[in-house]
């Protein structure tokens, strides 16, 4: 899977840099190609003599290599590379990522990184567990980076043992696993829906609801990096909602009648569908042309059913495509979501329950259930990029 894989490794000044010699080795010998880009405290850790030897390139740790004007590019690295490594890296490190701080080659190249980047975090528990580096850990994910940590991960709710780097064999393995997937579903066609809807009571108000999309977006990027074309049509999402990754192909939409029209002109050519999206059940009976004022009576806005995408598609599926749909419920959870897998036709809906802490609407976690003809799976509490995994490996395409 690595076989001619070119890898930019950035090593960065923890102790556990010592360990990048192992990683490089491993690379080189599963056939990979690596370029060493190393921070000035990362050279207190280990010398470029020892990793130049090792990748049999020299290693790039200032902007210019010598007082004659000849410079590195950061902007050719990130062209060049297939994946890019930083292990270690520093809470410093991890910090410069998160908020763009560009002081160093290392950080440069990572901005300009058109390939994914995978961060293995390393430092003592109290740095690791300090709520900056968790937010910019997190912050991390948001961007699309990979984080490889040791156990369940750094939004796990248990801390000990937190921190130190992740094994060389493991962190090798997470690029291997990455590359292995990386054309399962080449070909393939999926429509994800995702987020809110709006629905227009005036022009400056609307009823909607608290999603914010993370799940379906973490859902379209699985399927993406898994090779296929991706459908993301979404509803009123914050900005700093990004699908990273070029196979998705976004479309932006507010109601749940546009949301609707959308999914019935590219669901014919789908392979799969996956319905994340909350969509509003009702909106309001009329819009008001003019910002309604006060009255200082009731007010009552009449609303009607809004199409139900879900049943919509479920009803025009062909026997090749598969159709899952999400459930969210506060009782009775396993027999509602048996009864809405029958009435809309899924192959199978994934169930999260507003009574787990961490699941749901604005988490950066899920836990979730999968119910299917089959019966009913459940999984642990995890994030939503790894929810989306078991997700996406249920698909069968
Ligand atoms: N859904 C949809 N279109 C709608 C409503 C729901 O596509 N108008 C999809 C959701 O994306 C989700 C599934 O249907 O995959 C179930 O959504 P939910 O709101 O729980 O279902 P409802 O049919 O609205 O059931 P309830 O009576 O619980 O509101």
């Amino acid at each position: 899977m690595l076989q001619g894989k070119k890898i930019v490794l950035g090593i960065t000044g923890s102790i556990a840099a010592y360990k990048s010699c192992l990683i490089i080795r491993q690379l080189i010998k599963k056939g990979a190609e690596v370029q060493v880009v190393i921070t000035p405290a990362g050279k207190e850790f280990i010398t470029p003599i020892t990793l130049s030897a090792l990748t049999s390139k020299p290693v790039i740790s200032e902007f210019f290599s010598q007082r004659d004007g000849t410079w590195h590019s950061h902007v050719d690295l990130g062209l060049w590379a297939d994946a890019m490594l930083i292990a270690p890296a520093t809470a410093a490190t991890i910090g410069k990522m998160a908020n763009g701080i560009a002081d160093n080659m290392l950080i440069t190249t990572y901005l300009s990184m058109k390939a994914p980047v995978f961060v293995a975090p390393a430092m003592d528990l109290d740095m690791y567990a300090h709520p900056s580096t968790q937010q910019n850990l997190k912050t991390l994910q948001s961007y699309g980076n990979h984080i490889i940590e040791s156990g369940t991960g750094f939004l796990a709710s248990k801390l000990e043992g937190k921190g130190r780097m992740e094994e060389p064999e493991n962190i090798v393995a997470s690029l291997e696993s990455y590359f292995a997937g990386s054309c399962s579903m080449k070909g393939k066609k999926v429509l994800i829906t995702a987020g809110p809807t709006y629905e227009k009571i005036d022009p400056v108000r609307f009823i909607g609801n608290y999603s914010s999309g993370k799940m379906g977006f973490a859902l379209a990027e699985e399927c993406a990096r898994r090779g296929a074309q991706v459908e993301l049509v979404c509803g009123p999402v914050s900005a700093s909602m990004q699908a990273a990754h070029p196979g998705v192909h976004r479309i932006d939409v507010e109601s749940a009648k546009e949301m609707h029209e959308a999914c019935l002109s590219f669901f014919p050519s789908m392979d799969a569908a996956i319905l994340c999206a909350a969509v509003a059940d009702f909106a309001p009976e009329t819009v008001a042309e003019r910002k309604i004022k006060r009255t200082g009576d009731d007010m009552l806005i009449r609303l009607k059913p809004n199409p139900d995408i879900a049943a919509s598609l479920g009803q025009i599926k062909e026997k090749h495509q598969t159709l899952v749909g999400f459930a969210l419920e506060t009782h009775d959870e396993e027999a509602h979501a048996q009864d809405k897998m029958k009435r809309k036709n899924f192959d199978f809906i994934v169930l999260n329950s507003l009574n787990d802490e961490g699941a749901g609407f604005r988490t950066d976690t899920n836990k979730i259930s999968i119910i299917s003809q089959a019966g009913k799976e459940d999984f642990p509490l995890k994030s939503k990029q790894e929810v989306a995994k078991d997700i996406v490996d249920r698909l069968n395409l």
